[in-house]
């Protein structure tokens, strides 16, 4: 009898940790999903290993996931992580697709992290995590004003430029762009600096989406630069371009560098993410900028805000600010607003190619290289 007793409390436990749905899998521990968009953007690599080391050092089991630029792969791997039994999950999201996984994880009481990109066409999440995204593009206009030295610009040899967005199935990109316009424009009104190619003054134009570039994918926007220089392009010498990340700067830098009329000097170029090739291209006078965003302080910041969460406490994310005012409208769904949080994002250039090193963004090989 006793036995009976003792194999049917077994069975009981057994049957009652699966009910848990797999939660209490691997030692116990509670499993954050961590869902990223892309590898072709060498960030979300380091984004993902980041966000997961993160989630072990504070106990918990982290799975993490890439995308491949393909949102009916990422809602599979989101259910995935669902079926595992997660908690919370942490989504780096391509496109507005995302919304019926949002639903899937709310059925399932798993609490959902917006990472870096908003998810948009719902705001039945709890948080949104990004940097100063409007801010990344005032500082990739602000490095183009400084590397043409526009203030000293005139209406009789005005500077030209020919603007990049990235992807239009990312709200980052309206912010980049916008940031980086309200800085232009004034050059641009003045007569000092002249649009070569499509020209909208604001995101929201028809004529943005001649200048996104689909899943921020690099081939497009070689493509289209290879397209500008021999069309809109073709009678100017390019002096500027906004690009709207460092994976497309260098890809329409090759573009020019393919073009006898750059050999001796490549347009002043903007770019985003701190990538290692962009810094050494940096260093080497190719690319004029970057921003750098400690994407490293993200993925921490990310796992403490959905370790409070989880735990039921105030949110408190040292290094974050709520957004608020103007800057309220990063967190915009299109449907409504999720509370979100803002890092502080870096201009870089060659006098501070420094910076991300000395923040340990690099290998000690690369930073060796940037020495
Ligand atoms: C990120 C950028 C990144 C881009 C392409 C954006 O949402 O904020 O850091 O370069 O996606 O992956």
């Amino acid at each position: 009898m006793k036995r009976l007793t003792a194999v049917l409390l077994v069975l009981f436990v057994a049957l009652s940790l699966f009910a848990e749905g797999g939660q209490q899998r691997a030692g116990g521990k509670t499993v954050i999903g961590i869902a990223m968009p892309e590898t072709h953007v060498e960030r979300w690599v380091k984004d993902g290993n980041q966000l997961k080391a993160e989630a072990e050092k504070r106990g918990y089991t982290g799975l993490v996931q890439w995308a491949n630029a393909d949102q009916p792969t990422q809602n599979q791997q989101i259910a995935g992580f669902l079926t595992q039994g997660a908690k919370a999950l942490i989504v780096g999201n391509i496109n507005d697709g995302v919304v019926s996984a949002v639903a899937d994880a709310n059925r399932e009481k798993a609490l959902i992290v917006a990472y870096d990109r908003i998810i948009q066409g719902t705001h039945d999440y709890g948080y949104f995590i990004t940097f100063n995204n409007y801010k990344v593009g005032t500082l990739q206009g602000q490095s183009i004003v400084a590397g043409l030295n526009l203030d000293a610009a005139t209406t009789a040899a005005p500077k030209h430029i020919t603007l990049f967005a990235g992807s239009p199935t990312d709200a980052n990109a309206n912010f980049f762009f916008q940031g980086a316009m309200d800085v232009l424009l004034p050059y641009i009104n003045k007569g000092v600096l002249s649009v070569v190619g499509p020209f909208p003054k604001h995101y929201s134009e028809p004529a943005f989406a001649q200048i996104a570039t689909e899943n921020w994918q690099a081939p497009i926007a070689k493509a289209r630069m290879e397209a500008l220089l021999v069309g809109d392009a073709r009678n100017v010498t390019l002096d500027a371009v906004l690009a709207p990340n460092d994976t497309l700067a260098r890809a329409i830098l090759e573009a020019c560098k393919a073009d006898s009329k750059y050999q001796a000097k490549l347009p002043v170029t903007s770019g985003q993410d701190a990538e290692f090739d962009s810094a050494v291209s940096i260093k080497n006078g190719e690319q004029y900028s970057t921003v750098f965003k400690d994407t490293a302080k993200l993925a921490e910041a990310a796992i403490i805000l959905a370790d409070q969460l989880l735990k039921g406490q105030a949110v408190n994310v040292p290094g974050t600010v709520i957004a608020d005012g103007d800057l309220k409208q990063i967190g915009f769904t299109g449907t409504g607003y999720v509370t979100t949080l803002l890092l502080d994002p870096i201009l870089v250039t060659k006098d501070n190619i420094q910076v991300p090193v000395t923040a340990g963004f690099y290998t000690d090989a690369q930073a060796a290289q940037l020495k």
